[in-house]
């Protein structure tokens, strides 16, 4: 059911308004569409990113994958010849990303790569870099960018570690996506052999269990779900399983503010 028609349904404030068809899509200035904040944290190949996607190319939102900030920075350190372990040298990169971060910067394939992925964890525990990058993800939020296609934005979804638990505390929605480490690694595995860089499983899977430990483990902003977020095992769903899944807690956030009002 669409989202607009099943918040009809289930919520008889809405039922018979004329835009409920574009609850959630028209944007046109002074509609009446929540503008929701999304937050999805997870570990990698958890499936949170493809799900950021797909909601926001449903909900017309825009669409932060925060890792790619520090992925951003990790790769500048690691452009320069410096060590992503050095507090300085990733603070310096991270303060010359947070002035000059854009979307067109961080669409640089080379960000994906599996070298600069653990050089952005490692950048990542610093509290310098996470205090450089925190305005530009909340200035997101806030005023999230018109999408690609030039319509106005409905809202903003940011994927990443700390989004519910610190960058948006008081996002409308969260999400935490989790699977179980074994279909995390195959998932990683075939995404590595489809973009022709195969490396053994056994290799996938200790490289993302170190990557798990350094996210979950540092001292700032560790990777956990806030106590308000849905979690969501993905282990067993496919992508359009797991957006449906997060369609349904977000039109379930909607029908129960329409209902309190
Ligand atoms: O989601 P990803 O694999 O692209 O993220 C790369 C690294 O960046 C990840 O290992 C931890 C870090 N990260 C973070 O600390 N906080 C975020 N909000 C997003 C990513």
């Amino acid at each position: 059911m669409a989202l607009s028609a099943s918040i009809a349904t289930r919520c008889p404030l809405f039922r018979g308004q004329d835009n409920m068809g574009g609850l959630m899509m028209s944007h046109a200035p002074g509609d009446a569409s929540p503008s929701l904040t999304i937050a999805i944290d997870g570990p990698s190949a958890s499936g949170k990113g493809t799900l950021a996607r797909r909601l926001g190319a449903r909900l017309g939102y825009a669409v932060l994958d925060t890792g790619l900030l520090y992925r951003a920075v990790g790769k500048m350190v690691l452009d320069r010849g410096q060590d992503p372990s050095d507090p300085d040298a990733a603070a310096v990169a991270a303060r010359g990303l947070a002035t000059l971060a854009t979307a067109a910067r961080l669409s640089d394939l080379a960000l994906r790569s599996d070298a600069v992925g653990t050089a952005a964890s490692k950048v990542a525990a610093y509290a310098q870099v996470r205090a450089a990058l925190v305005d530009f993800q909340r200035a997101f939020a806030a005023r999230p960018p018109p999408l690609p296609d030039g319509r106005r934005a409905g809202g903003a979804i940011l994927d990443g570690r700390d989004i519910g638990t610190v960058i948006c505390p008081e996002a409308d929605v969260k999400l935490y996506v989790n699977a179980n480490l074994a279909e995390r690694a195959r998932r990683r595995a075939q995404e590595l052999r489809l973009s022709g860089h195969a490396v053994p499983k056994h290799e996938v899977l200790a490289a993302m269990q170190e990557r798990d430990a350094r996210d979950a483990g540092r001292a700032v902003a560790p990777l956990h779900p806030a106590p308000d977020a849905f979690i969501v095992d993905s282990s067993h769903l496919g992508p359009g399983e797991l957006l449906e899944r997060a369609l349904a807690i977000v039109r379930g956030t909607i029908v129960r503010r329409a209902c309190s009002i």
